[in-house]
């Protein structure tokens, strides 16, 4: 799997939604930050609102759920339209459990850590995976200062995929622009969120491809499959 951008529509207008996810018609994924104002202290959307969102574009949804009790509701948002549903490890009494459950509902599952959030707990279950999340800013707002100390946890993680030879893809959240997102490309992830660098931008589209291109340019060579 190549690059992808998926872009966060929390900066985007909220009052009109439909026509700002039109803008970006040339992402691979729209990322939907569902906060709860308890797991972070912020508000944004519930099912209900992702579910218009999904009857009004075709790109495939990608929920990034900061909420509390994820066991409980992270496969509501299956059921939303969400093609990707990723959910936070802090917030999971059961990650294997909670995976498997989001995959049976048909969608793609993926787990977040925050910045401070070791990924080596977690090696043995990547394979329960379709997609990691490491997040190189404490999640809760748009437009915060990207990471750099998450970069060495980015590196042990691919490191360990590309050992486990699964196809489970790395996202990165959080500050990512021209500017931070050749150094995350570099470190191994492939899938990139990138919110305010996207909706701050005259030409959002253009953005994206400016972000796919810069990250293209960046990723290390193909590491040999293993098996
Ligand atoms: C932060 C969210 C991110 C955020 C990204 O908690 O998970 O998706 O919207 O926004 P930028 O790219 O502006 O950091
Ligand atoms: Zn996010």
């Amino acid at each position: 799997m190549g690059v992808q951008i998926t872009p966060s529509i929390l900066n985007a207008d909220f009052a009109n939604l439909g026509a700002e996810v039109a803008r970006i018609s040339g992402a691979d994924m729209v990322h939907v930050d569902v906060m709860d104002n308890h797991f972070v202290p912020n508000l944004t959307f519930g099912p209900t609102m992702v579910e218009a969102l999904a009857r009004s574009t075709d790109l495939p949804l990608d929920a990034h759920l900061m909420i509390a009790d994820a066991d409980r509701h992270a496969p509501t948002y299956v059921e939303a339209g969400c093609a990707s549903v990723t959910f936070h490890v802090e917030a999971a009494a059961a990650p294997v459990r909670l995976a498997r459950e989001i995959r049976a509902a048909g969608g793609r599952a993926s787990m977040a850590l925050k910045p401070a959030t070791p990924i080596e707990p977690y090696a043995d279950m990547l394979g329960e995976l379709d997609m990691l999340l490491l997040m190189t800013v404490e999640p809760g707002f748009g437009g915060q200062k990207f990471l750099d100390l998450v970069l060495p946890k980015i590196r042990r993680t691919r490191a360990l995929l590309d050992a486990l030879g699964v196809e489970t893809w790395l996202q990165v959240d959080g500050g990512v622009s021209l500017e931070t997102i050749e150094r995350c490309a570099e470190a191994g992830a492939d899938v990139f969120v990138a919110g305010s660098a996207v909706y701050s931008a005259d030409d959002p589209d253009a953005m994206v491809t400016a972000l796919r291109d810069a990250a293209a340019a960046a990723r290390p060579p193909t590491t040999p499959q293993h098996g």
